[in-house]
C-alpha cells in the first residue's frame, strides 16, 4: 500500500499519524538541503498567497513562516492583528472571508483562543496552518524540536526527553508529548505541581516534582517559559524562587548527561528557566531549533499545497502545486 500526504490543513499533532509525522520530518531534511544550495528558492508555491495571520506577538514562527513562504515563492503579507479592522469589531469570520475575497491561499494563524485554527479550517477555502493557539498546541514548534532531536540524535525512539517548565499553560509541551510519544520516545515532564499536574500522566507522560531527577538520565532537557500571559492567578510565589528550584544552573548542567541536548522554543528569560551562559553553551541546540524551523515550515506548505515528497535531486521542490 502507498501512502500519500492528504491532509488540507496542519492544526495539530496529535491527529497525525506516526508515518505522516516522519514524512513531514524527512520532507523537511530535504529542504534544509535546499536551504544549504547557493540559490535556496524554489518554485512550489509560485503564483500563491500566504497570509500570516497572528493575533499574538511573535518573532521567531511568523518571520519563518514568511521566509518559509517566500523561499517557495510564493507572495507574503503580513496581518498586523493590532493595525487591522479586528480591533474595531470585525469578526474574524469576516476577517477571513474578506481575505479569501483577495485569494489568500494560505491562513498562517496564531491567536489566543485554544482551537481558534480549527474553528477556521470549517469554513475557510484557504490552506490553514496553526502557529500556535492558546495552551493547545503548536505543531510546527513540535515538529522543528523532533526534528532537531532526531536530526542530533539519529532516531527519537527509545530516548528520555524531559520537558521542564511551565506545561499547563504551554502549547509548546503539548504539541511535543504527541510527537515525540508517537515516534517512541519517554516524556518526563517537570516543573512545579501548579503548573504539572498528575493529570499529565494520563497522556502516558511521567511527572516528577524534583528537577534533579527528571534530568539526571534524560537525553534531552527542552526548558520552558513561564507562561504568564496566561496564568489567571500566580502560580508559584516569585520568579526567584522558581530559578532557584526548577532554573537550569551550574550545578545542576553538571547533573546532565555530557551528550545531553539543552532545548528552549525561546523566547528565553535569561537567568529564570536557564541560566545566561548555559543558553549560549556547547550543549544547547535553540539557535539550530530556529534554523530548522524554517526547513520545517517549508516541508509544511509544501505537503499541504500537494506537492510531491518523492521527488529527489535538484527538482525537489520546483513541483507547482495546482
Ligand atoms: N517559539 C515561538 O513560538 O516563538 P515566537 O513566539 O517568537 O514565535
Amino acid at each position: 500500500m502507498t501512502l500519500t500526504w492528504n491532509r488540507k490543513h496542519l492544526l495539530d499533532l496529535q491527529s497525525l499519524s506516526a508515518w505522516e509525522l516522519t514524512l513531514l520530518l524527512d520532507t523537511a531534511r530535504k529542504f534544509k538541503r535546499v536551504g544549504e544550495r547557493d540559490v535556496k528558492k524554489v518554485s512550489a508555491l509560485r503564483g500563491k498567497t500566504v497570509v500570516n495571520l497572528f493575533v499574538e506577538p511573535s518573532t521567531r514562527t511568523r518571520i519563518s513562516f514568511e521566509l518559509a513562504a517566500l523561499r517557495l515563492s510564493a507572495d507574503v503579507i503580513n496581518f498586523s492583528a493590532e493595525a487591522s479592522s479586528l480591533r474595531k469589531g470585525e469578526t474574524l469570520r469576516d476577517t477571513v472571508r474578506n481575505l479569501e475575497a483577495l485569494n489568500a491561499d494560505f491562513l498562517i494563524m496564531r491567536h489566543g483562543a485554544s482551537g481558534a485554527p480549527h474553528f477556521l479550517a470549517r469554513f475557510a477555502r484557504a490552506h490553514v496552518v496553526n502557529a500556535g493557539d492558546g495552551a493547545h498546541e503548536h505543531p510546527t514548534q513540535g515538529l522543528l524540536d523532533v526534528f532537531t532531536i532526531r536530526e542530533r540524535k539519529g532516531s527519537v525512539a527509545g530516548l528520555k526527553v524531559t520537558i521542564l517548565g511551565d506545561i499547563l499553560y504551554s502549547r509548546v509541551a503539548r504539541s511535543n508529548i504527541w510527537a515525540l510519544q508517537k515516534l517512541g520516545a519517554q516524556v518526563t515532564l517537570c516543573g512545579p505541581p501548579t503548573l504539572v499536574p498528575r493529570v499529565f500522566e494520563q497522556l502516558g507522560c511521567r511527572v516528577v516534582w524534583n528537577v534533579e531527577e527528571a534530568i539526571r538520565d534524560a537525553d534531552v532537557v527542552n526548558l520552558l517559559r513561564i507562561q504568564h500571559e496566561r496564568q489567571r492567578k500566580t502560580m508559584f510565589p516569585s520568579t526567584g524562587e522558581y530559578a532557584s528550584l526548577f532554573g537550569l544552573n551550574q550545578a545542576r548542567l553538571r547533573l546532565l548527561k555530557p551528550d545531553a541536548l539543552i532545548m528552549h522554543p525561546g523566547p528565553i528569560n535569561r537567568g529564570v528557566e536557564i541560566e545566561s551562559e548555559i543558553a549560549d553553551g556547547n550543549q544547547s541546540v535553540i539557535l539550530e531549533q530556529v534554523t530548522n524551523g524554517l526547513a520545517v515550515r517549508m516541508a509544511v506548505l509544501y505537503l499541504i499545497s500537494g506537492g510531491d515528497p518523492a521527488v529527489e535531486g535538484d527538482r525537489f521542490g520546483d513541483a507547482v502545486a495546482g
